[in-house]
C-alpha cells in the first residue's frame, strides 16, 4: 500500500528545520517537546516525550519527515502523565499512532495537520530506530537536574567513585547550572567517559520550581522537570543497559549483603522471576552527626568543597508512622512511565528490596534533627570501599589537589 498521496516532497518546502536541543518548544502552544522514540513495545510506533500545560489541550498533530518527504499530519494523542505535583506543566507522553513513513527519520508536533504551515516548526531526530537484547552496560544511573551552583564536590567525586566500585558503568546526568569545580570534575568523568552530560535549559523555557511542593515552591515546573528528565533517561537508555538506577545525586543504593550490584541483581532476579522493578528504600546519613574517631577525616579535603560522606556513620531509624521515600532500580524495557518514588506505568510487577539486602546511604541534612547519637543507628557500610585514593586521584586530575 502506497502512502504516497499524503506525502509532501520536501522541495515544496524552504527548508526543514531540525532541532539540536533537548528542549524544542511547539509553535503557537506552550508546550514543549523533549525528544521521540521508537516504542517496540508498541508495534514501533512513535513516542514523544514531552511538558505539556495542564489547562491547554487543543487538537495536536504528529508530522513525520524521512530523508526526501514528510507526512500530512495525523492526530497526536496526549497522556498526561498523572503526577504532577499541583504544578502547571506535566510531563506528558504523544504518541504518534499512525505512521504514514516507514523510514521517517524525523518528526514534529504541530498544531496543523498541513507541512507548508509549518515552516518554522522544528523537527526531531527518532531514536531507538532498533532493539537488541544485548547492552553495552549493565548498570547505568540516571541522576536528574543538577541546577543552581551546586558545588558539592567531595561528595559528587566519592559518589562516583562509589558507584563504579559497585559495577555501575555509566551516569547520565541533566545539568541546567552547576557551580565552578563541579564542572571541572564533571568534564573529567565526561572525559573518562563514565558521565553522559544532557544539557538541560529548561530555565530558557519555563519558570522551574526548586522544590517539589507548589505552594511553598511556586513556578510553571516541579523540580527542574524532574519527572520528564527521569522518564527521558528510561527511553534514551533503553537499549543501552540492562538495568537503569533512578536516584539523585548525593544517593547511593547500596547492596548491603553483596559486594556489588551484579551479584545482588543475580540472587534477587533469582528470588524474583519476571519482576522489572526494584524499590528501595531511602536511609537518612545526617551531614550534622560526625564519626567520633576522626579515622575519615582526611587532611588533604579539608579545602575541598562538599561533604566527606565517610564522616558520616549515623543513620536515622526508619519510622513506622512516616512515610519512607523510596528510589528505584528497574528493567527499563519493562516500564512507560515513572514518577520518582514509584512507576506509573509498567509491564511488569514491582517488589520492594528488604533494607537488610539494599538501601539507599543518603548522606543530608537531617530528617529526624532532635534525635542524639545515641539515637542514631551506626552503619559503616562505606567503610568497606577503599575510596580515598581513587578520590585523591580525581581531585588531582581536576587540579584541585596538589
Ligand atoms: C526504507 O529503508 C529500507 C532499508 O533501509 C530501504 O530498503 C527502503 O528503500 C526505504 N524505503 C523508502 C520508501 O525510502
Ligand atoms: C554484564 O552482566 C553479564 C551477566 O549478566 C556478564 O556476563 C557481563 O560480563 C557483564 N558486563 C559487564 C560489562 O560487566
Ligand atoms: C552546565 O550548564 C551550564 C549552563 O548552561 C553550562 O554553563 C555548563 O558549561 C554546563 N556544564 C557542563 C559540564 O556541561
Amino acid at each position: 500500500e502506497s502512502n504516497l498521496n499524503f506525502v509532501f516532497f520536501l522541495s515544496h518546502l524552504h527548508r526543514l528545520l531540525l532541532s539540536e536541543q533537548t528542549i524544542t518548544p511547539i509553535i503557537n502552544t506552550k508546550h514543549l517537546m523533549i525528544s521521540a522514540y521508537k516504542d517496540h513495545r508498541l508495534s514501533g510506533r512513535t513516542r514523544i516525550i514531552g511538558i505539556m500545560r495542564r489547562d491547554e489541550l487543543q487538537s495536536l498533530y504528529c508530522i513525520f519527515c524521512c530523508q526526501h518527504s514528510c507526512s500530512l499530519g495525523y492526530t497526536a494523542y496526549t497522556y498526561m502523565h498523572s503526577d504532577h505535583f499541583g504544578y502547571p506543566f506535566v510531563t506528558t507522553d504523544v504518541l504518534c499512532k499512525y505512521q504514514p513513513l516507514r523510514n521517517a527519520t524525523h518528526v514534529t508536533i504541530s498544531t496543523h495537520a498541513s507541512i507548508t504551515e509549518n515552516q518554522d516548526q522544528r523537527f526531531i531526530p527518532i531514536r531507538n530506530k532498533e532493539s537488541t537484547a544485548m547492552f553495552p552496560y549493565n548498570f547505568t544511573i540516571c541522576i536528574s537536574n543538577l541546577f543552581g551552583d551546586y558545588n558539592n564536590v567531595l561528595q559528587f567525586v566519592q559518589t562516583m567513585e562509589m558507584y563504579k566500585l559497585l559495577g555501575v558503568q555509566r551516569v547520565v546526568i541533566y545539568n541546567t547550572s552547576c557551580g565552578p569545580e563541579l564542572e571541572r570534575v564533571l568534564l573529567h568523568y565526561k572525559h573518562e567517559g563514565t558521565l553522559e552530560i544532557v544539557q538541560w535549559p529548561i530555565d530558557h523555557f519555563l519558570k522551574p520550581s526548586a522544590g517539589w511542593n507548589f505552594p511553598e515552591h511556586p513556578g510553571d515546573l516541579h523540580y527542574y522537570g524532574q519527572l520528564a528528565t527521569l522518564n527521558e533517561c528510561i527511553y534514551r537508555n533503553m537499549y543501552q543497559t540492562k538495568y537503569l538506577l533512578l536516584n539523585d545525586l548525593d544517593e547511593i543504593i547500596m547492596p548491603y549483603k553483596h559486594a556489588n550490584l551484579q551479584q545482588m541483581m543475580e540472587k534477587l532476579e533469582q528470588e524474583n522471576p519476571g519482576v522489572g522493578v526494584f524499590v528501595v528504600m531511602n536511609h537518612v546519613f545526617p551531614k550534622t552527626q560526625f564519626d567520633d574517631s576522626g579515622r575519615f577525616k582526611v587532611p588533604q579535603w579539608q579545602n575541598i568543597p562538599g561533604i566527606n560522606i565517610l564522616e558520616h556513620i549515623y543513620r536515622e531509624p526508619s519510622r513506622d508512622s512516616v512515610y519512607n521515600p523510596t528510589k528505584l532500580l528497574i528493567n527499563p524495557r519493562e516500564v512507560e512511565q515513572t514518577s520518582v518514588h514509584s512507576v506509573l506505568k509498567a509491564w511488569t510487577s514491582a517488589v520492594t528490596v528488604d533494607p537488610e539486602v539494599c538501601r539507599i546511604v543518603h548522606v543530608r541534612g537531617p530528617l529526624q534533627g532532635s534525635l542524639t547519637k545515641e539515637q542514631l543507628l551506626v552503619d559503616k557500610r562505606l567503610w568497606d570501599f577503599e575510596l580515598i585514593a581513587k578520590v585523591d586521584k580525581v581531585l588531582q586530575n581536576v587540579g584541585l589537589l596538589i
